[in-house]
């Protein structure tokens, strides 16, 4: 028999692409191919982009660039090019003019092509650049080859109405549209019969979920709602949030569930409000607080984390000492702090008063010590907690038998003195050890 053929999808950015990739992996899958983790043993690699800031875009050009020493070497080499990057103004063009070697570019809004673009490639040889500008009505017929072992990504919606004047996401996404909530739950059904412990339930704003449909699909909260009310052993997580959207039903049904994980991501950005207005979040400092706390009355134990943009267009030292004092108050359990970047075509890129990149280094800096200092004390709190984990696999350290799990805001647990555990299953441990990030549990 032939050796079958092997493709090497790259992932850059969100678990929206992450999700993304999975269903290229079908995709090329169909066509008989396997997977490798060795881009020079791949017949076909596809790069699957992300914009959300210039660092990311610049390393993906690096590495576009270093696929042309595999081309040379394999001319039947096949390199594909895609996501949010490509769906950028001017980038589909910039590929094409600097990187003849990519031989299909396609956008965000044109993955189920993919198959199409790919055979027509494979017949008469041509590169193909192919972006559309529009979002079309969802697709449901693109399958996903899963690969992230308990978990399985379950989009709800596309796109984003909220264009905050820092992020690219709703020029390269488009407009909210929400996946019909039968098409939902019958996916989560089978999943879960599958065997996957955790379905985490994907949109940039998780919140406005149902809202085109205008009244005639649930909301958020009734969609959490029907889920939980499945049958089965497994959890639901969702992400993200957005502070201005999330509301009371929503907060009651994730407090009323055991199979809603108790970690919410709630972005805020700034602790300033005259930066928060600049970025058009559309909510206050106090109005965040206000359904922090919330969240926490109803929630006990919630785990929140968030993401901080530092050196945001007219961001002055006050405004930044603002946002670290908010992290102080807040305590947060988890936060990705980011320097802003300005994206073509974004109000913020235009703004006044564009911070200093060394600026920019410094404070980002100052957040993430303070964060990782808050992170290190608020894991000391674990001590002597009993908390669920999802048993991974055995391990052994200087000789001593463990099992490694994962709780589900995904911090690994090492179990020790276990005989015989499940793995692939959720069980109960109590935490007996800390050490620095390692956390030792034993079982009940
Ligand atoms: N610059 C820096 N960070 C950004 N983010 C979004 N756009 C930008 C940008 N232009 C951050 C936000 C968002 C996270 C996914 O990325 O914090 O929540
Ligand atoms: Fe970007 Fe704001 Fe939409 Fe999030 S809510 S994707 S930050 S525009």
């Amino acid at each position: 028999m032939n050796k079958p053929e092997l493709y090497y999808v790259k992932t850059y950015g969100c678990q929206m692409n992450v999700h993304e990739s999975e269903k290229i992996a079908a995709i090329l899958r169909g066509f008989g191919y396997e997977e490798t983790a060795n881009i020079q043993d791949a017949s076909i690699i596809v790069f699957n982009t992300c914009a959300i800031r210039d660092s990311a875009e610049q390393k993906i050009y690096g590495n576009i660039g270093a696929v042309k020493k595999l081309k040379q070497q394999n001319p039947n080499l096949i390199f594909a090019v895609c996501g949010c990057m490509t769906q950028m103004q001017g980038r589909a063009d910039i590929i094409k003019q600097k990187y003849p070697h990519v031989n299909i570019v396609f956008g965000t809004h044109n993955l189920s092509q993919f198959k199409d673009y790919l055979l027509n490639y494979k017949t008469n040889g041509k590169n193909i650049y192919e972006v559309w500008e529009n979002e079309k009505e969802i697709s449901e017929d693109v399958e996903a080859y899963r690969t992230s072992k308990h978990n399985a990504w379950v989009n709800i919606m596309y796109g984003c109405n909220n264009f905050c004047t820092y992020c690219i996401v709703p020029f390269v996404r488009g407009r909210e549209r929400s996946r019909d909530s039968k098409e939902i739950i019958e996916e989560v059904k089978t999943l879960v019969s599958q065997g996957y412990k955790y379905i985490t339930l994907l949109g940039q704003n998780v919140n406005s979920y149902g809202n085109d449909k205008k009244g005639k699909d649930l909301t958020f909260a009734q969609l959490l709602n029907a889920l939980s009310e499945l049958e089965g052993d497994f959890k639901i997580k969702f992400m993200t949030s957005h502070p201005k959207d999330i509301n009371s039903d929503v907060i009651d049904v994730i407090a009323k569930y055991p199979k809603i994980s108790k970690a919410i991501h709630l972005p805020i950005q700034s602790g300033s409000n005259k930066i928060l207005k600049s970025m058009n979040r559309g909510y206050t400092k106090e109005h965040y607080l206000a359904k922090l706390e919330e969240i926490k009355a109803k929630i006990p134990n919630v785990y929140i984390s968030t993401d901080i943009i530092v050196g945001f267009p007219g961001e002055t030292e006050e405004d930044f000492i603002e946002t670290l004092n908010l992290v102080k108050q807040v305590q947060y359990d988890g936060l990705f702090g980011f320097m802003y970047s300005p994206r073509t075509g974004t109000i913020a890129e235009s703004m006044d008063n564009q911070i200093d990149k060394d600026i920019k280094n410094q404070r980002v800096n100052k957040l993430l010590t303070l964060s990782k200092k808050i992170i290190k004390d608020k894991v000391k709190q674990m001590l002597n907690q009993v908390i669920e984990v999802i048993v991974d696999d055995i391990t052994f350290i200087n000789g001593s038998k463990f099992y490694v799990a994962t709780t589900d805001t995904g911090r690994s647990v090492l179990i020790k003195d276990a005989k015989e555990l499940p793995v692939g299953e959720f069980i109960e441990v109590k935490i007996t050890e800390i050490t620095g990030a390692k956390l030792i549990a034993e079982i009940l």
